[in-house]
C-alpha cells in the first residue's frame, strides 16, 4: 500500500472514532444531568443559641452545598400546608457554600415551639465569577419523620433545667449512654462542658467523637447544646474552627445568656499549662485571651439582664484553683474576684475526671463548684425551690444529690 493510502485509512479511522465518540459523550452528559449527585445530611442538626426570638441551626452535608432552613409554627398543620419561610445560610450579605452550614432563624415569637426542615442544593459547578451551578434541592425527610422541633425562650418562666456532661474525649459510646433519656426528660439544653475531644484534627473526628450522636439524640428531640471550650479543644489542626461549629453571640468562646430565672455565664479557661509549654508548639495565646475575657466579664456582670436574674450560674471547663496548674491559677486570679462580687449561685466544671463538690471556699470562691467526672451526667434545675443537682452514672443510677437555697437578692 502506498503511503498516501495509509494516510486516508488513518483519517477514516479517526473520523469513525470521533463519530462514535459524539453520541457516546452526549449520552454520558445527558445521563449525568439526569442523575445529579444527591447531597445528604452528614451530621447534625445541632440546635444552638435559642433566644426569645430565634435559634441557630448547624449541620454538615456530604457535598459542598448552598443551604437554608424552612420553619413552620407547631400548630398541627402539615408542613406542606403552606409555603414556609426560608432562612438562608449567609455571611455578610452573601450565601455561603460548603459542607458546614449555619443558619440563624429569627423574628419568631417568645415561648413558642416551632418545626423546621433542613434544605441543601449541591454545588454542581463553581467557576467563580464565570459560572455557578446549584443542583436540585434535597431536604430532611418530613414525610417519614417529623420535622425537627425547636423552641424559643420565655423570659416569664420561673424555672430552667439543663444537663451537663464533660471530658468525653471522643468516647462516643459513653456519651451516648449519658444522653439516654434526654428525649423524655427534655432538659432546656445540654451543656457540653469541654474536652469532648482530646484534640480537634478534622471534622470526622468531631462527628465520630460526639457530634453525630449529638445530632441524632438531641437535634432530633429539639434540645439545644451549650458548648464551652475545654483546654484540649485548643489543640489540633482543626481547633481554630471551633466557633464555626459552635457559634456564639459575642463571636468569642465566652458569652452570657438568660433563660427563665437564670443567667448563664459561659466561660473559657484557655489552656491548662503556660503558653510557652512545648506541647503547644508556640501557638498558644491563652494569657491574652483570658485577660480580654476578664475585661468582658466585668462588663457582663454589670448588665441589667445579669443583675435582674434570680439565679446566676457559671459554666466553665477548668475549675479555678489558686493552688493548681497554671490555667486554673489564672482563672482564679482573673475571674474569681469578679465572680465573687457578682453573687454567683453555682459554678459547673469538669477537667478533673472525678466527681467533686467544693463548697468549703477552698478554691477561693464564695459559691459552690460542682466538678463532674468523665463518666457521669449532671442534671440541674433552678426554680422556685432553689437549685437542685442530681448526678447520674452511665447505668442511670443517681449517685449524688445537692441542693442550693435561693439567695436573698
Ligand atoms: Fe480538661
Amino acid at each position: 500500500m502506498r503511503k498516501s493510502n495509509l494516510f486516508y485509512l488513518y483519517l477514516y479511522y479517526e473520523t469513525m472514532k470521533t463519530s462514535h465518540f459524539i453520541p457516546l459523550a452526549a449520552l454520558f452528559i445527558a445521563g449525568s444531568a439526569a442523575a445529579q449527585p444527591s447531597v445528604r445530611i452528614a451530621g447534625g442538626p445541632w440546635l444552638q443559641q435559642p433566644t426569645d426570638e430565634g435559634f441557630t441551626v448547624v449541620w454538615t452535608t456530604t457535598l459542598d452545598a448552598a443551604a437554608w432552613v424552612e420553619v413552620a409554627p407547631d400548630d398541627g398543620s402539615h408542613f406542606y400546608a403552606a409555603e414556609r419561610p426560608r432562612y438562608y445560610d449567609t455571611h455578610i450579605g452573601r450565601r455561603r457554600t460548603g459542607r458546614l452550614h449555619r443558619v440563624r432563624v429569627d423574628g419568631l415569637e417568645p415561648g413558642r415551639t416551632y418545626r423546621y426542615r433542613l434544605m441543601q442544593q449541591a454545588v454542581l459547578a463553581d467557576e467563580g465569577n464565570r459560572r455557578v451551578v446549584l443542583g436540585e434541592g434535597y431536604g430532611s425527610d418530613i414525610l417519614k419523620h417529623a420535622p425537627y422541633p425547636a423552641a424559643t425562650h420565655d423570659a416569664q418562666r420561673n424555672s430552667v433545667s439543663f444537663w451537663m456532661v464533660c471530658d468525653i474525649h471522643g468516647r462516643d459510646s459513653i456519651y451516648r449512654l449519658l444522653l439516654d433519656g434526654a428525649g423524655r426528660a427534655r432538659p432546656d439544653f445540654v451543656c457540653l462542658n469541654g474536652d469532648m475531644l482530646t484534640q480537634i484534627e478534622d471534622e470526622a473526628q468531631l462527628l465520630d467523637g460526639y457530634l453525630r450522636t449529638t445530632g441524632e439524640v438531641l437535634g432530633t428531640a429539639g434540645i439545644p447544646i451549650v458548648v464551652t471550650r475545654g483546654n484540649h479543644e485548643n489543640r489540633g489542626s482543626h481547633a481554630s474552627r471551633f466557633l464555626d461549629y459552635f457559634p456564639t453571640p459575642t463571636g468569642e468562646t465566652y458569652y452570657g445568656f438568660r433563660q427563665g430565672p437564670a443567667y448563664f455565664l459561659v466561660l473559657d479557661g484557655g489552656e491548662d499549662k503556660p503558653d510557652s509549654d512545648i506541647r503547644y508548639y508556640g501557638l498558644a495565646a491563652s494569657d491574652a485571651y483570658r485577660a480580654q475575657e476578664a475585661a468582658w466579664l466585668e462588663r457582663a456582670v454589670r448588665s441589667e439582664e445579669f443583675r435582674s436574674a434570680e439565679y446566676r450560674i457559671v459554666l466553665i471547663h477548668m475549675p479555678p484553683d489558686a493552688e493548681g496548674w497554671y490555667g486554673c491559677r489564672e482563672t482564679a486570679r482573673l475571674f474569681v474576684p469578679i465572680l465573687n462580687r457578682a453573687g454567683i449561685d453555682l459554678m459547673l466544671c469538669g477537667h478533673y475526671h472525678r466527681l467533686d463538690y467544693i463548697d468549703d471556699g477552698s478554691h477561693g470562691t464564695d459559691f459552690p463548684i460542682l466538678v463532674n467526672s468523665d463518666r457521669d451526667r449532671v442534671a440541674v434545675t433552678a426554680g422556685p425551690q432553689g437549685i437542685g443537682i442530681e448526678v447520674t452514672d452511665t447505668s442511670g443510677k443517681t449517685i449524688r444529690r445537692h441542693r442550693i437555697g435561693k439567695r436573698n437578692r
